[in-house]
């Protein structure tokens, strides 16, 4: 039987739903949420993705602010501009658009970022009390995937999950999110042996590459009744594409998420659901 679809339109429209009403809740009592984005450099995939990201927080109420600098500006100069963010009051959340330039250092952006505006979840801070289940804001890729997962009540506790991805963005804080939901969780890349022996036994598969050519999920690649969660996006043929292979891998899975309208939109989401988290602390901790 063909998987079930997990719907990414539907559940990121229940999260903005929810994101709008403490919108409205935070500007009854004064506060109103506001996003700042810093894009630097003219890659034009981060800058669709920013322009997202500003237009959806428009749609639920969040202001928003929009810093696009030149590829050349110095790491000093951005440190100073994200000090200039940590410290205004009127700025609740702060996201730093990445890749960054080679010449600037990420980590050190990042580390420079309050924790309490931290919207992607990625500061040393937020990434240790991930670890210790007690995080306040979280990637938002990976928060997208358990909100998936919890919408359509499938309880990952003693799956075996395997992820193919390590970033700081995906793969090590999902580890994470589904250790603590009681999963048992192997974390693969490009040097892992025997990927395709793991995938096989594996009942919760969530990949994101994002390059067909190195890699496609194909139904013989997994076990029958998996449930397969896919963040990867690449082009193929000219059209938006996750990793798997969509048509077969569905007729062997127990559900699934489309690409497009899968996990993309749960991003895009949380990071709606972050701000709104860092204005409530912001108020919480200005009493
Ligand atoms: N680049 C690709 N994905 C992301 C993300 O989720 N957050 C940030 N800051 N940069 C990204």
């Amino acid at each position: 039987m063909a998987a079930q679809i997990i719907d990414g339109k539907v559940v990121s429209a229940d999260v903005k739903s929810r994101v709008k009403k403490a919108v409205d809740e935070l500007k009854d009592v004064g506060v109103q949420p506001c996003l700042a984005t810093v894009l630097v450099g003219d890659d034009p995939a981060s800058a669709t993705y920013v322009g997202s990201k500003q237009k959806d927080a428009k749609e639920v109420g969040i202001v928003t602010r929009d810093h696009r600098l030149a590829a050349s500006f110095k790491q000093n100069e951005l440190v100073e501009l994200v000090q200039l963010l940590n410290n205004d009051p009127a700025v609740h959340g702060i996201l730093v658009q990445l890749p960054l330039p080679k010449h600037i250092n990420e980590f050190a952006i990042i580390n420079t970022l309050s924790p309490l505006k931290d919207v992607d979840g990625l500061t040393p801070y937020n990434a240790g009390m991930l670890q210790n289940g007690m995080a306040l804001l979280k990637p938002c890729t990976p928060s997208g995937v358990m909100e998936l997962l919890d919408y359509y009540k499938i309880d990952v506790s003693g799956m075996d999950a395997v992820i193919v991805n390590r970033s700081n963005l995906v793969g090590k804080p999902l580890a994470f999110m589904l250790l603590e939901k009681n999963a048992t969780v192997t974390v693969c890349h490009s040097r892992t042996k025997d990927l395709d022996e793991k995938l096989r036994n594996a009942d919760l598969v969530v990949t994101a590459v994002g390059n067909r050519q190195r890699f496609t999920l194909t139904a013989d690649m997994i076990k029958e009744g998996a449930v397969v969660i896919d963040v990867g996006t690449a082009r193929l043929n000219g059209k938006l594409a996750g990793d798997a292979d969509f048509d077969s891998v569905r007729e062997k899975a127990s559900w699934i998420t489309p690409v497009p309208g899968g996990v993309g939109l749960m991003t895009r989401a949380m990071l709606l659901k972050n701000t709104v988290s860092a204005a409530s602390i912001a108020k919480e901790m200005s009493q």
